[in-house]
Parts: structure tokens; sequence; C-alpha cells
């Protein structure tokens, strides 16, 4: 297993903040998960495990030991008369993986096309867009778990899966996800509740996956920067649930809200709380909020983590004052 010395993590996160990793080791494979564990508790350093570095703010330099993972892979594990099963290892870019599940003729995973990240990290914050979530597909998965020092498969009931949360976040570092396994019905059914969806297909016939996968990109390419050319990690916060009381007293107050039931609770768009307070296009020093999407957050270039979260924290500060809303920051915050 290869490890550098005061590594630049700059290209290993799509914030591209400048911040060092002490050690920076590099998962190839099962057994330098379990070298890079040991070796990091015998020396009882810290350690932390990244993938694409996609929902991540590094606001520090990191002691200890990091490591990217870089496990490669996929394949259909197997199928029955109505369903696929296929896998990936968990260094996998998502959005390959996407692309190489149509190309073969598994589609179900369309509506997810270009997230930025890894297949090992989509589990983590159940990754979700466009009318998906990726528990909707998920069969299971393989970790490593740090408290048994063993490889185990968790099922989707023991990835205790909710929006934008998994037990992954309820127990960081406990699992290393080393691989992937969906199950996809060869009954295939277009997802189209998302509104913009439904409306580009309304009245389309024949409509197949890689139609739903072309307009998701073109969404997601209108309505979001490209980290490669404007450091960002998505939405920066949760689309909050509020209760019924509360949602209809804001409905009555801001008659525009922007809201969807969720359950006996309704969800509030984030975006909308956040462009309503007039920070839309807001810079302040070299970060700011994005111009076509007020629920992120973007580095214009040379800003840091630190300047970031002081912007998160204004933001929430004027949304809780406004809307009496806090709002949950969706990134792993390194400060
Ligand atoms: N809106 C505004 N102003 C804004 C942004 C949004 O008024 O600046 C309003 C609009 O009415 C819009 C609505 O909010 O119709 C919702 O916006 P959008 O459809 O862009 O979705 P979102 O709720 O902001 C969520 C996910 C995204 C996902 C999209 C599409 C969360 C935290 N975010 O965003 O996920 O791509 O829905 O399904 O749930 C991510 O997690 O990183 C991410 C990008």
């Amino acid at each position: 297993m290869k490890i550098d010395l005061r590594a630049s993590l700059r290209a290993h996160n799509t914030f591209g903040f400048d911040v060092s990793a002490q050690y920076l080791a590099y998962l190839q494979n099962k057994s330098d998960v379990v070298e890079f564990i040991s070796k990091a508790q015998s020396e009882k350093e810290p350690w932390q495990v990244f993938g694409g570095g996609s929902n991540l703010v590094l606001a520090k330099d990191l002691s200890g030991y990091t490591a990217l993972m870089q496990i490669k892979g996929k394949s259909l594990l197997k199928e029955t008369s109505t369903h696929f099963y296929i896998e990936a290892m968990a260094g996998e870019s998502w959005h390959e993986f996407v692309e190489w599940s149509l190309n073969n003729g598994y589609p179900g995973l369309e509506n997810l096309a270009l997230i930025p990240g890894t297949v090992g990290a989509a589990p983590i914050q159940n990754i979700g867009a466009y009318g998906l979530e990726l528990e909707e597909v998920f069969e299971s998965l393989e970790a490593f778990d740090r408290l048994t020092q063993e490889f185990v498969t968790l099922n989707k009931s023991d990835c205790k899966f909710s929006y934008r949360h998994s037990v992954f976040k309820d127990e960081p570092n406990r699992y290393v996800v080393v691989s992937v396994c969906f199950v996809l019905p060869k009954q295939w059914q277009a997802k189209l509740s998302y509104a913009e969806l439904e409306k580009a297909f309304a009245h389309q016939h024949s409509l197949k996956p890689i139609d739903i996968f072309h307009r998701v990109c073109e969404i997601r390419r209108d309505k979001l920067p490209d980290p490669q050319v404007i450091g960002n990690a998505g939405s920066f916060f949760h689309n909050p649930v509020v209760t019924n009381e509360l949602y209809q007293q804001l409905k009555q107050q801001f008659p525009q809200l922007v809201a969807y039931p969720s359950g006996q609770q309704w969800k509030l768009a984030a975006g909308w709380l956040i462009d309503q307070c007039g920070f839309k296009g807001y810079k302040v020093g070299r970060v700011g909020v994005y111009e076509k999407q007020a629920l992120v957050l973007v580095n214009h270039g040379g800003g840091t983590g630190e300047e970031l979260l002081q912007l998160a924290e204004q933001i929430k500060k004027k949304v809780k004052e406004i809307f009496k809303v806090s709002l949950t920051v969706e990134p792993v915050i390194f400060n």
C-alpha cells in the first residue's frame, strides 16, 4: 500500500480546498483496507477514508491517516427471472457506473446520473435526485467493520436509510464500504415524479431509460455548477422537514413557500428559503452562493473551508430569523 507524506488534498475534494493530509494512503484492494486500519490503530492515529471528496468541507489540515478509496470493478452478480443484481466496488465513479449499467442493459439508475462521487460514498448519505433515492434500488453492501475487524454484509434494514442519512452517519468511522450491490427490476418503469421530468416526457411514447439519463444530465448541467469549474459539494443543506403546524403558519405568512408532503410532515425547499433571504449569487471574499441554485455554496477559487463555514453560519442565522427553521449542513465537515 502506497502512503504519501504531507500530501495535498486539493485535487481530492470538490470544493478544491487546499489542505493537506499528514499521511495519505491509496486503497486498491480489500487487504489494503485491513492494513490501513490496523496501521492507524496500532499507531493510535486518527483515520478517515474518502471517496471522490464530493461531500466534504475540509477546513483544516488533517492529522493522522487519510485514505483514498480506489478499489475498482463492476459486474452483473446474478439475475433471476425478474431482477438484475449488479455490483460495483467502492472506488468506481458513481456516474461511470450508472452509464455502464445502462450500456449493459440494466436500467433503473438513470435518475441518479451525473451525481459526483464514488459508489462507496453513495449509501453513506443515501444519495437521491429527480425522484429516486439510492435505498429504492439498494440490495446490500460489503464493508470492513472496525469493531469486529471483519468484512460484513449489510442489507437494507442494517443500513437504516432515511432522507440523506444512514447508519454510516450515525456511526462514523465504524465501517469502510468496499462494494455495493443494487437490485433492478427487469420490467423497467420510468420514474417521472420530479416535475421537470414529467413535463419533459408527458407526451413521449416509447420512453427509454437513456432518454431520462440524458434529460437528468441536462437538468443538472443547467442548474448545478460543475465541480471541475467551480468548487462545490452539491446541496449544502438538507431540505428541512417540518411539522404540519409550522408549515401551515409559514404558508400563511409566505404564500409562495415551496414545500412537498413528507409523510405527516412537510419538506421545505431550503433553496427557496435561502433565495428569499437574498443570498442567491451572494459573494463574500472567495466563497459564495451559486447564482442559479441558492442551496449550493461555492468556492470561486482560493477560498478556505473556514470562510465557507462562516458563510454557512450567516445563512443559517438569517433563515432561522426569518422562517424559524433550522438548516442542517449536508456535507461532512473537518474543522
Ligand atoms: N428554489 C428556489 N431558489 C433556488 C433554489 C431552489 O426558489 O435558488 C426552489 C424552486 O422552486 C425549486 C425548488 O426550490 O423548484 C427545489 O429545487 P430543486 O429542484 O433544484 O431541488 P432541491 O430541493 O434544491 C434536491 C436535492 C438535490 C437534487 C434535487 C433534485 C437535497 C438537499 N437536495 O435539491 O440533491 O439533485 O433535489 O432531486 O435534497 C445534493 O444532495 O447534493 C443534490 C444536488
